[in-house]
């Protein structure tokens, strides 16, 4: 068979089918031996990992575009610190969201509990992560934010991975001077050296580092190399993980507020975990939640982090004026803009109106998107009729945002994925990507004290599924192959 190249990789070469197969069962061996595993869905165990899903090449992006994606992060990190030192905008942002919808209730009133009582800790800590996609626009492509993520950025080993995959793949495809061609990704050092460097700001020198985690981490190399990534660049550095449900058990308030686990002082704690109504399983996992938020730790994120990355806050920033409110300078804000595409509010207003008017006259142009994070929540095409007809008058409407459905480029690829036949890892599929982009930004109240752009990650799914969530199954790891033109077989 001829293994098809994206035709920017240009080289078809011809193996047989047998020789195909050796190559893919190498590929994942070489993956799964270098750190690209998951806690395997069907057979799950502790002591066994999968090979994480992957593309068998790498995706074409537009150099210039991925470059602008870079450039952008310190601003778009500075922005998401803004936000989220802006009490009246959080609460005009999420005031009616907050009515209606549970959980943001929550981490709200969480939010305004410590308010209240007077934030314990000026230095704030972000590991955030913008989504993108590439538009087709008449004028050429440009990226358009899909999201950004304050809370359990992961992605930051399996995205270096990505890119170790594809540079193993094109060297035993003899594509040695395509090698170039894949960015470097120092995503994991960039995230574990910013939490580093909020612990020793803490300045305790017996204190640990907290990590927050689900009752079961699927996503454990990711988890667990961001770990020995922190005990390799600071071998003295403990780190400790724990649910929720362990916190409200085990942890305690020292009388100054400090957050003691296993009998340490937490220095920073980091969340992969309680962004899901899934992770509170009742009231000791909000109250272990409130102890962590009042301790002294410094929290990745904060509450305030947290909400900043709400969609409804999202939605609120593309209208007209917000944005420029917090980034003052214009030539910024206006580079930020280009970046956002149509986002609208559905409240029982006019523009609510006119934005449900919109949605049901075109479904298929937009996302319908709940204030969740963690992928499957969004609704698309019918189900965004249905939906909306279903709350047409209820305040329900105001607990989601729709947003403009960006259109990326159609690309070609093979999906390796676990337990998979030959058919399968053999077909070629089309395929969309979406490129993330780490930022990591440390402060103390307003003061910046790092604010970097670190890192990549890039997930495609076929063009048929709405979602891309790579452990939910339908996502697959991918990294970027930089490319100034695009060729003509890409639609
Ligand atoms: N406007 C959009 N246009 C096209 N696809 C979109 C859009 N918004 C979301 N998606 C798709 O749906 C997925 C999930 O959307 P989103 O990131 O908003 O939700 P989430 O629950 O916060 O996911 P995550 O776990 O990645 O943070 C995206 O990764 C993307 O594949
Ligand atoms: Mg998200």
């Amino acid at each position: 068979m001829a293994v098809y190249l994206n035709s920017c990789i240009s080289l078809p070469i011809n193996l047989t089918d047998n020789d195909f197969q050796d190559l893919i069962q190498k590929i994942k061996d070489w993956t799964i031996m270098h750190g690209g595993g998951m806690r395997s869905k069907t057979q799950f165990s502790n002591d066994s990992l999968t090979v994480v899903p992957f593309t068998l090449l790498p995706s074409v992006f537009p150099r210039a575009e991925f470059q602008k994606a870079i450039a952008i992060q310190p601003a778009l990190n500075e922005l998401t610190h803004r936000v989220s030192n802006d009490h009246e905008f959080l609460f005009s942002c999420l005031e009616k969201t907050i009515e209606v919808d549970e959980f943001t209730r929550n981490l709200f009133k969480l939010y305004e509990t410590v308010r209240n009582e007077g934030f314990t800790q000026r230095l704030s800590l972000g590991m955030l992560r913008s989504d993108i996609m590439q538009e087709k626009e008449a004028s050429g492509d440009c990226i358009k934010q899909v999201e950004m993520n304050t809370i359990a950025s992961g992605f930051g080993w399996l995205g270096i991975v990505s890119g170790d995959i594809h540079r193993f793949v094109l060297q035993q495809m003899g594509l040695l001077d395509k090698l170039c061609v894949l960015p470097k990704n120092n995503a994991l050092q960039g995230l574990s050296s910013a939490i580093i460097k909020a612990w020793e700001l803490f300045n305790e020198k017996d204190s640990v580092i907290l990590v927050i985690i689900e009752d079961q981490s699927m996503n454990i190399c990711d988890q667990r190399f961001h770990e020995f990534e922190i005990t390799r660049q600071k071998p003295e550095l403990h780190v400790i993980r724990k649910t929720l449900t362990q916190i409200s058990n085990e942890a305690n308030l020292s009388n100054s507020k400090d957050l003691i686990v296993q009998g340490k002082k937490v220095a920073v704690v980091y969340y992969r975990a309680g962004y899901s109504p899934d992770h509170y399983h009742g009231e000791a996992e909000w109250s272990a939640r409130l102890l962590i938020e009042r301790s002294t730790a410094i929290k990745c994120p904060n509450i305030q982090y947290h909400l900043a990355g709400t969609k409804k806050v999202q939605q609120a920033l593309a209208t007209p004026g917000t944005l420029e409110r917090f980034v003052k300078d214009v030539k910024k804000a206006a580079e930020i803009r280009t970046v956002f595409t149509g986002l609208y509010a559905l409240d029982l207003d006019e523009n609510g109106e006119k934005a449900v008017k919109m949605a049901l006259d075109a479904p298929e142009r937009f996302v319908l998107k709940p204030q969740r994070e963690g992928g499957g929540n969004n609704l698309y095409g019918e189900d965004i009729r249905h939906k909306l007809m279903s709350c047409m008058n209820s305040k329900e409407r105001s607990a989601w945002i729709l947003m403009d459905k960006i259109n990326p480029p159609v690309q070609q690829n093979y999906l390796i994925r676990p337990n998979q036949d030959f058919k399968k890892n053999s077909t070629l599929y089309d395929v969309v990507s979406e490129l993330g982009i780490f930022g990591t930004i440390l402060c103390d109240g307003d003061n910046i004290i790092i604010n970097e752009q670190v890192g990549h990650m890039m997930r495609t799914k076929l063009t048929s599924c709405n979602e891309g969530g790579v452990h939910a199954g339908n996502g697959v790891l991918d990294s970027p192959f930089l490319i100034d033109d695009y060729p003509k077989n890409i639609m």
